[in-house]
């Protein structure tokens, strides 16, 4: 369910004509609907109701500090991947001990900053991490409160590229390694072993991989306790649960916890959350403006505003976004390619879409664009970075402004007359 309907033959954000806002703001322009936000968030923090938990919401798929203001109203805390993401969450006035910090690569001034911020754990990827965190905790004469990352090889039938918890991924570790590693965290002097996570992939839209690996860590949560005698407190299921962009059927929220809740309940455990998508995905449209229309013998071509470097999904994934007029003319459809002005073949929003002969000029917008649109953004082709607004009812606020050729060349030095 999101908040961008037709009324009157023309798309609305809430209570605010999406046309309106690219006449004020420009395109390409993210728009984001706080209800849509809001909602998603209670939903699925609703839905773990029945166990102590923690929902931390994945600061990469929408990072923008409005968004994360908003979330941390309604009690969110936040999983993050960086020192920056870190910044933003408490910048967003998120509590430092609703903070969790995963990422296979922690720079040893990334992990001071969070122990010095008093995050409640580092999701640690790999026993060099652990001596890392371990010797600067000591050397700040604290404590850090940790889990391991364990890779349960469960596919999850997603995008290879998002897929993160088989084998031959980069991220956690084996359960075998994950037992020795345990039990050096134990022997550290300045690491507390006070959880266990996993996070098997991105955009999964069926309950099995996710039962399969709670059901390894389980198992495993068994040998902790059993043969290493740690007290487990936390156990984080990282994020992953997908949305629809096309045809796709998720599980809903509550399905996807009443799957878990029951094995959960048996266990002393505080349930830990990281869901990204399902939150902002839907959350968030893209809106564009057609430069041109171009017809060749092979293809038609509908040239917009909008490219890859502000929406990369469809040029790294193949992914589908659907695109609709903002205000709709019913005229005969064809088969197009909706493209962007970069320099790439693989700047495309859409391939072999059916859509009416839009004209230059008009509206489209790019739905389900709330999560990894804006935050994978960059300036290629030095393009400036689209604006983003926050509608909430009828209110709009600007939650970044479109940047300027200046910002473009500001942090460069040399070349300037
Ligand atoms: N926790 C960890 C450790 C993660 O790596 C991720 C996403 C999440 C939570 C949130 O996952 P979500 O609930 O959003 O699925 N750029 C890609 C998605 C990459 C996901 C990376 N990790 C895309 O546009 O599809």
């Amino acid at each position: 369910m999101h908040h961008f309907e037709y009324r009157d033959g023309q798309l609305f954000a809430e209570d605010v004509p999406v046309a309106r806002l690219a006449e004020e703001f420009g395109t390409p322009l993210y728009v984001y609907s706080a209800a849509t936000f809001s909602r998603h968030f209670e939903i699925f923090d609703a839905a773990f109701n029945e166990l102590p938990h923690l929902t931390c919401y994945s600061v990469k798929a929408n990072s923008n500090l409005s968004v994360l203001n908003l979330l941390a109203k309604k009690g969110a805390g936040m999983d993050i991947v960086s020192g920056g993401e870190l910044y933003r969450a408490l910048a967003a006035g998120v509590p430092a001990d609703k903070i969790v910090y995963s990422g296979v690569g922690k720079r040893p001034e990334e992990i001071k900053e969070a122990l010095e911020a008093g995050i409640l754990m580092f999701n640690v990827e790999s026993q060099a991490e652990l001596v890392r965190i371990n010797e600067i905790a000591q050397a700040m004469g604290t404590r850090a409160r940790i889990s391991l990352r364990i890779n349960p090889d469960v596919d999850p039938q997603t995008h290879p590229y998002i897929s993160t918890g088989m084998k031959k991924n980069k991220f956690g570790l084996d359960m075998e390694t994950s037992m020795q590693a345990y039990a050096l965290a134990k022997s550290l002097p300045a690491l507390d072993p006070v959880g266990l996570d996993c996070h098997i992939g991105s955009q999964l839209t069926s309950i099995e991989p996710f039962k399969e690996a709670m059901d390894k860590l389980m198992a495993f949560h068994d040998r902790l306790t059993g043969e290493l005698g740690l007290d487990i407190k936390y156990l984080d299921l990282g994020g992953g649960l997908g949305i629809q962009y096309n045809e796709e059927d998720p599980p809903h929220p509550e399905v996807f916890a009443q799957a878990l809740i029951p094995v959960l309940k048996e266990r002393p455990l505080t349930v830990i959350l990281e869901p990204g998508r399902v939150i902002a995905g839907n959350s968030g449209l893209l809106i564009t403006k057609v430069v041109y229309t171009k017809d060749t013998p092979s293809k038609h071509f509908v040239i917009v505003d909008a490219a890859m470097n502000d929406l990369t999904r469809p040029a790294l994934y193949g992914s589908y976004h659907r695109i609709a007029e903002v205000e709709p003319r019913h005229r005969t459809a064809s088969i197009v390619d909706v493209v962007g002005p970069i320099c790439e073949s693989s700047d495309f929003l859409a391939r072999e879409r059916t859509m009416s002969a839009v004209q230059s000029g008009e509206l489209l917008a790019v739905f389900s664009a709330g999560a990894y649109g804006f935050s994978m953004s960059s300036q290629y082709n030095s393009r400036c970075r689209a604006a983003e607004v926050l509608v909430d009812g009828a209110t709009v606020t600007l939650a970044r402004a479109r940047e300027t050729y200046e910002d473009l060349v500001a942090l460069e030095r040399g070349g300037l007359k």
